[in-house]
């Protein structure tokens, strides 16, 4: 945990809005201090497309959220997602120096050789996340230091990212005058804010859905074993609504969010919506059902594609704690009810949770990222003492590996 009094910013750039969080450390955690929430134009299903408009957008957010906490932000902890963002298992084995007493390099080692697996030049490592360790045949130790033993093991969640995404979200920042403190997955944020320790020991999976993406991430027994991001959102929504209304897509959103259900069954039959034209013809007067039954196959679809996802990873059986849902799209009415007839498993909205402050704003599932990268950030301490000393090493193979590729051509 940083030190009492220390500001933590996270930045949640998001396909519809780019947050900007601003938080301060205190006795008893954190307390958001400043929000600054900005509609975000350059962004497309998760990944920057247009680096001016999102400059833009950063800077306002940032700008508003300073104002707010009256404080300047130097460095943000940002987020990532979108398609190109892929999530897997690995394990690496060493032998342990120093009188087979597990030290914190014999860890920083282990790990090395975990995320040792071959990977694109176009794409790097973003996380790697230790499960658990074996120490010879003792398997699910969770803190190794100390240990005795001879072969240690460690199981880790890789996550790799496209290089080009992950630069293009530095140089936005930077342009802004922002140092990027880390890059952290937005499911893995979110879980920071939304989850409960118990679910995670149980078994769980975070489900944000955003404008853009939905993005997976599932514990079990404390650690992310799975991670996944899909291409679709509320903007799909949003799109449907637009199309099936023959409404402005202005005006699509704005009944999404005062009128929208996404359980047809739970509408009365004579609620009636005014919904605008097109071209100038006059305004009609709409069933609320007609909107809800636009909605609701849409959801159920997002769903049906997170019952694939984790079916298809070998997780069915690991969440036992059920499915925590949380992103801007869950504000819409009846969406735990429907997930749960999908997903046939316990379904919570997730808020974000144990920050104080300005809690009435941000307990809202569109903050959940934004409130978990400042969490994230509060405890980057902790990992990056065991983090830097493994990306040193790494860091300084792949220079040696780079300075010996440049000498030869
Ligand atoms: N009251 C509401 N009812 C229904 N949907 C809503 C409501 N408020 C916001 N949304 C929807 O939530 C979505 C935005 O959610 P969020 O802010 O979590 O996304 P994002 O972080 O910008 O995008 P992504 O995470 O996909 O990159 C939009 O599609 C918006 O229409
Ligand atoms: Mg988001």
């Amino acid at each position: 945990m940083k030190e009492v009094g220390e500001i933590i910013a996270g930045l949640d750039i998001g396909t519809t809005k780019i947050a900007c969080i601003i938080g301060e450390v205190t006795n008893d955690g954190i307390d958001v201090i400043g929000i600054g929430s900005h509609p975000s134009q350059g962004l497309r299903k998760g990944v920057v497309i247009n680096i001016d408009a999102t400059i833009n957008s950063i800077r306002k957010a940032v700008e508003e959220a300073e104002l707010m906490a009256g404080c300047e932000v130097n460095t943000v902890y940002a987020g990532i997602a979108g398609g190109h963002i892929q999530g897997f298992n690995s394990h690496g084995i060493v032998a342990v120096n120093n009188d087979k007493e597990v030290k914190r390099g014999d860890l920083c080692r282990v790990v090395d050789a975990a995320r040792a697996v071959a990977i694109p030049m176009d794409r790097q490592v973003l996380h790697v996340i230790p499960q658990e360790y074996v120490i010879d045949e003792q398997d699910g130790i969770k803190e190794p230091l100390g240990m005795t033993g001879v072969r240690l093991e460690a199981k880790v969640h890789v996550v790799t990212a496209a290089v080009s995404s992950v630069e293009n979200i530095i140089k936005c920042a930077n342009a802004c005058g922002l140092e990027v403190a880390d890059i952290v997955l937005e499911q893995i944020a979110s879980s920071e804010s939304v989850l409960e320790e118990d679910e995670k020991e149980l078994g769980v999976a975070v489900v944000d859905i955003g404008g853009g993406t939905t993005d997976i991430a599932i514990y079990n027994q404390g650690s992310l074993i799975h991670t996944a991001v899909l291409s679709l959102g509320g903007n799909h929504l949003t799109n449907d609504i637009a199309v099936g209304l023959r409404t402005p897509m202005k005006e699509a959103e704005r009944i999404k969010q005062r009128f929208g259900c996404a359980l047809t069954s739970r509408v009365s039959p004579e609620e009636t919506i005014e919904v605008p034209s097109v071209g100038g013809r006059p305004p009609r007067v709409l069933s609320r059902q007609i909107l809800s039954e636009i909605i609701e196959p849409r959801v159920e679809e997002i769903f049906a594609y997170v019952a694939r996802e984790i079916k298809d990873s070998g997780c069915e059986d690991l969440i036992a704690g059920g499915v925590v849902i949380t992103g801007g799209t869950t504000i819409l009415d009846n969406m735990p009810q429907l997930a749960e007839e999908v997903l046939n498993v316990p379904v919570r909205r997730g808020l974000p949770r144990d920050v104080g402050g300005l809690v009435d704003v941000v307990r809202n599932p569109k903050f959940a990222t934004g409130v978990g990268l400042v969490e994230y950030g509060s405890t980057a301490a902790d990992r990056s003492l065991f983090e830097e000393e493994t990306e040193g090493m790494y860091g300084r193979l792949m220079g040696r590996v780079r300075q010996w590729v440049s000498t030869m051509f």
